[in-house]
């Protein structure tokens, strides 16, 4: 597709004088129009004309210097229509020549993207928010990698903070009261939430001996020394890591650092003092804040805290610490953030504090925020059990929901197990793909593992039924002649789709928006499923050059699906 842009965009410069960079096209309104678009307006001043006088004018010169490509003026608009033979040519061509390298590129070579998602915290469960962060950041990780760029996976394990100091005192009291040897994940999370109403001044439970035992016990850790203190919370992080280590597998998902909050221990202090030095940071009440009502007027009375009074560090140290690690030892080109709404003001915050110091870089650092994953009638997703809900749980749930319809569809299928599993991930992955990330998600088990339907088993199944055409295609022998373009003619809207397939990757990861290219799969497979269906696109047992034609078309549209999938993290069964 790139060749007939640059051969038109080549055109209308030489055709105007007009420099590159002013020459954009864009997609008709009505597809019946062209192929593509030049809109005059920019034409206008200079040549004191009226832009449709300007289109009629041009449209004949242009018309005899592109070859293969019609072109004529509606209104304002150079409509370019690409005749339809060359189009099928060259993009099934360029499909069939990249394979699985189709949509990729090497734009981003020699750069990195710092993403942090999945982050979740110690001694709790992964609950559906680092669910969600999990599955964008794994898509924002494959579609940079797509462009070539270097891309570095980081889960920022929440595992330091006051919160442990209180955890390891409920440890010490509690112990014995819970099982911690089946599910220490579930033991840890129940001594977590008694010991948050013990330290609680507003809850009946608290408790003033306990909550000074945590206050000291946080000190402790965040002293640095070796003792029961630390070896709690070491044995705590151990079980808690093992835990998460089994829900990303499932997901498929690699970070390639875990840094913790606890990495930046040693971090701590030196970054106190580099925001000092920077003269940004005041004593208030005894903590250390920057205040950043300057910055950002809605972060008036919100200024960022540094330091409590007691010593202690806070959330936002620590990720200051990183921020400034990450930048030190990537010079990133973006540091995502894939953390749900909710910490919105944290990262306003973070960003406010890097501005104040005067870092050049602070643009390149963005919170990419979401919003809820929620079940039927926006409630909160609970657990068959209990009031938290466990992910594996989820999973399980989609994956049984998933092997039924799979079973419905191709009984006896060989590998079900494997298929259910891939089926039901890739149906609560794309659902959360689907809509633009800030929107809240429903998840409905019934509907999301539909085979109709915008989802992810709908497009997944559009790849299997194209690789099953190919598969019968290939035990008849069929598709070996030279194809007639002109049978498939009548799927120019499918091409064009195709053709469109490496703007798109380069837009969703620029825009940190995945959902782009989950709307644009099932576009895809929305145009080629109604192109199958039409009377007279029968593919195989027609005359040799137009089967052939036909299964390029088929191939091409199963590639697109196979490379797009995999970039959202989902996989592509040929059979299910
Ligand atoms: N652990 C945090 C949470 O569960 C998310 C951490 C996000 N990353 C970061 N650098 N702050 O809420």
């Amino acid at each position: 597709m790139q060749a007939f842009v640059d051969t038109i965009r080549a055109a209308i410069a030489a055709a105007t004088g007009l420099p590159d960079a002013e020459i954009r096209l864009e997609s008709p309104k009505n597809p019946e129009q062209g192929d593509l678009a030049f809109p005059c307006f920019a034409l206008a001043k200079a040549q004191k004309a009226a832009p449709p006088a300007i289109a009629a004018a041009l449209a004949p010169k242009l018309a005899a210097a592109l070859s293969g490509i019609a072109c004529t003026a509606t209104g304002p608009y150079l409509n370019f229509q690409i005749e339809r033979g060359a189009l099928a040519r060259t993009i099934l061509g360029e499909i069939e020549a990249r394979g699985a390298a189709f949509g990729s590129s090497t734009e981003g070579a020699g750069r990195t993207i710092v993403i942090d998602y999945g982050s979740p915290n110690i001694a709790k469960p992964m609950h559906v928010g680092h669910l969600r962060s999990t599955i964008l950041g794994m898509a924002l990780v494959r579609l940079h990698q797509a462009l070539g760029y270097r891309t570095v996976g980081i889960n920022h394990i929440g595992d330091w903070g006051a919160q442990f100091g209180a955890l390891v005192v409920a440890l010490r009291r509690w112990r014995g009261e819970v099982d911690l040897e089946r599910d220490p994940v579930m033991g840890l999370l129940a001594l977590y939430q008694r010991s948050k109403a013990a330290i609680d001044e507003k809850s009946a439970s608290y408790d003033a001996a306990f909550a000074k035992e945590a206050r000291d016990a946080y000190r402790e850790l965040e002293s640095g020394t070796d003792g029961d203190v630390r070896k709690q919370w070491r044995w705590v992080t151990q079980v808690s890591l093992a835990a998460f280590a089994k829900t990303f597998a499932r997901l498929g998902v690699a970070h390639d650092l875990v840094r913790g909050e606890s990495y930046f221990e040693s971090h701590l202090q030196p970054t106190i003092a580099r925001v000092e030095a920077a003269g940004v940071a005041e004593v208030s009440q005894g903590a250390l804040v920057v205040m950043l009502g300057e910055i950002d007027k809605g972060l008036k009375e919100t200024p960022c805290l540094l330091r409590q009074s007691d010593g202690t560090t806070l959330y936002a140290t620590r990720d200051l610490a990183a921020v400034f690690d990450r930048w030190k030892e990537f010079e990133f080109e973006r540091c995502l953030y894939v953390v749900g709404g909710e910490q919105k003001l944290h990262f306003r915050q973070l960003k406010a504090v890097l501005k104040r110091m005067g870092l050049a870089w602070e643009p390149r650092v963005e919170h990419v925020d979401f919003g809820l994953l929620l079940g039927p009638g926006r409630v909160k997703i609970a657990s068959r059990k209990g009031a938290v809900l466990v992910l594996d749980e989820l999973l399980d749930e989609v994956v049984d929901a998933a092997r039924e319809r799979v079973k419905e569809k191709s009984a006896g299928l060989a590998n079900l197990e494997a298929v259910a599993e891939q089926v039901g991930i890739g149906a609560l992955v794309f659902n959360d793909l689907k809509r633009e990330r800030i929107k809240d998600v429903i998840f409905e088990k019934d509907e999301v593992t539909s085979f109709e339907g915008e989802t992810g088993p709908y497009v997944m199944y559009t790849h299997a039924r194209s690789c099953s055409i190919l598969r019968k295609a290939a035990a008849a022998g069929e598709g070996g002649a030279e194809p007639d373009w002109r049978a498939i003619a009548s799927a120019s809207p499918v091409l064009l789709q195709l053709g469109r397939f490496p703007t798109v990757v380069r837009t969703a990861a620029a825009k940190a928006e995945p959902s782009e290219l989950a709307q644009y799969l099932l576009g895809l497979c929305r145009e080629y499923n109604s192109w199958l269906a039409e009377r007279g696109n029968k593919v195989l047992g027609e005359a040799p050059a137009v089967t052939s034609a036909r299964l390029a078309l088929v191939r091409g549209v199963k590639i697109a699906i196979a490379n797009g999938l995999r970039l959202l993290g989902l996989a592509a069964p040929e059979e299910m």
